[in-house]
């Protein structure tokens, strides 16, 4: 008996190559593309669209893709196009009407490429609007890359710090081990807990959500405390809330005197799309030690270091502070994997048998979707359209 998939026509789902400047990542793997073919989608990847993390063609089509020459091509073939990055407006262009896009779309900073979709008439779904619920965990592709983030954050620190992580003793006396300060426990603090531990660093954590102390606690790093009410702290959804001004003098000083202790502070404090809270500032920095080294992960929303470059490394006060951005494509292949991990989850889901069923009473749907047949749901960039913040 024929499955229902193998029925109806398959759903073209398409890959093109990143074309943002240091964009090393692919939207899909071989592994996750053999999956999907299995499940019945029919799967065309750009020539060379996953070079940059080691994938190369033959891996596609050893497992079932097909590779198309070009990016106009793809997209004038594909009914479901899956990026990591945000379309250019080329790209908006070369989108075949009627069709889905899915990427990291950034609707809260750019609203303006959110009209852009629904002129051209695109379903569109961003990847960083997945709700942080239980059941779409899988999917939840923004901690998949602060996993990357905070990983890869300790690892830049430790090549720029002139000691050593762990405690070493030695014929030439012991060497005391590091200590490291890590601002913000979400996903990309406790990844840079957890790797900084693994590397022997004394770790200090900070974060104004007191339920974090535990998680803190639990990968053996001690937690700064300040006293902040739960409501105060955080949202329904469980994200950090802006504090009253009061609470951000009384924290920034606190950190001034860890810092100040401190060989490596990590920074990674988010509120979701506001600018990233001020909370070393250079009177901060002036108080460290000599070759310290700051790494901000909040470099795109601003930095929560006043001195930070965007982009750059920089050395103040004698204190390397360093902004890099998009530290996930820097580890390329494991990033990959997981954002096509987490993209094929929500494929799965939107399309279950292979066949597209948007179910906007859905939270998962319904939170995703940016545009739809020309029209915008995205609330924010609504008010923006009117004159307001999105
Ligand atoms: P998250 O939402 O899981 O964690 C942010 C944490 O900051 C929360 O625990 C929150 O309570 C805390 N926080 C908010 N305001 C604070 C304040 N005033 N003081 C102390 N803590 C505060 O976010 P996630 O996923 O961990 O991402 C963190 C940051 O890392 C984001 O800015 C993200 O864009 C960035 N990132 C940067 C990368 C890069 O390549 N540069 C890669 C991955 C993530």
């Amino acid at each position: 008996m024929q499955s229902e998939a193998q029925n109806s026509p398959s759903l073209v789902v398409g890959v093109p190559r990143e074309t943002m400047t240091g964009e090393r990542r692919v939207a899909l793997t071989p592994d996750v593309v053999r999956k999907l073919a299995r499940t019945g989608f029919r799967i065309l990847i750009e020539h060379g669209a996953g070079e940059g993390a080691s994938f190369l063609d033959s891996m596609y089509t050893d497992v079932g893709a097909e590779i198309v020459p070009d990016a106009t091509t793809l997209y004038k073939s594909s009914t479901v196009v899956l990026k990591v990055q945000r379309p250019t407006d080329d790209e908006v262009k070369a989108l075949k009407p009627g069709s889905y896009l899915i990427a990291f779309l950034q609707p809260l900073v750019s609203p303006d490429l959110v009209v852009k979709l629904s002129e051209q008439r695109i379903t569109a779904m961003s990847m960083d609007a997945i709700p942080r619920i239980t059941r779409a965990q899988s999917m939840d592709a923004l901690s998949s890359m602060s996993t990357v983030g905070g990983y890869k954050a300790v690892l830049l620190a430790a090549n720029s710090l002139q000691k050593f992580f762990p405690l070493l003793m030695t014929a030439a006396g012991t060497i005391r081990p590091a200590k490291v300060l890590v601002l913000g426990a979400g996903v990309a603090g406790l990844q840079a807990i957890a790797t900084a531990r693994r590397l022997g660093a004394v770790v200090e954590a900070f974060d104004t959500r007191p339920v974090v102390k535990e998680q803190v606690q639990s990968l053996g790093a001690s937690f700064v405390e300040l006293e902040v009410g739960h409501e105060e702290a955080q949202d329904a959804g469980g994200y950090a809330k802006e504090l009253s001004e009061d609470h951000i003098r009384r924290e920034i000083e606190l950190i001034r005197d860890h810092a100040a202790k401190s060989d490596v502070v990590i920074t990674t404090a988010l509120i979701p799309g506001r600018p990233a809270p001020l909370l070393l500032p250079e009177d901060t920095v002036k108080g460290m030690n000599p070759g310290s080294v700051i790494v901000d992960l909040a470099a795109e929303m601003g930095g929560n270091c006043e001195l930070t470059v965007s982009g750059e490394t920089v050395v103040r006060h004698d204190v390397t502070i360093i902004g890099q951005l998009n530290l996930p494509s820097t580890m390329a292949t494991d990033a990959s994997q997981m954002y096509a991990k987490n993209i094929s989850t929500l494929l799965e889901h939107l399309a279950p048998k292979g066949q597209l069923n948007l179910d906007m009473e859905d939270a998962i749907t319904r939170g995703i979707v940016v545009t739809r047949d020309g029209e915008i749901l995205h609330g924010p960039t609504l008010a923006w359209m009117k004159g307001g913040v999105a």
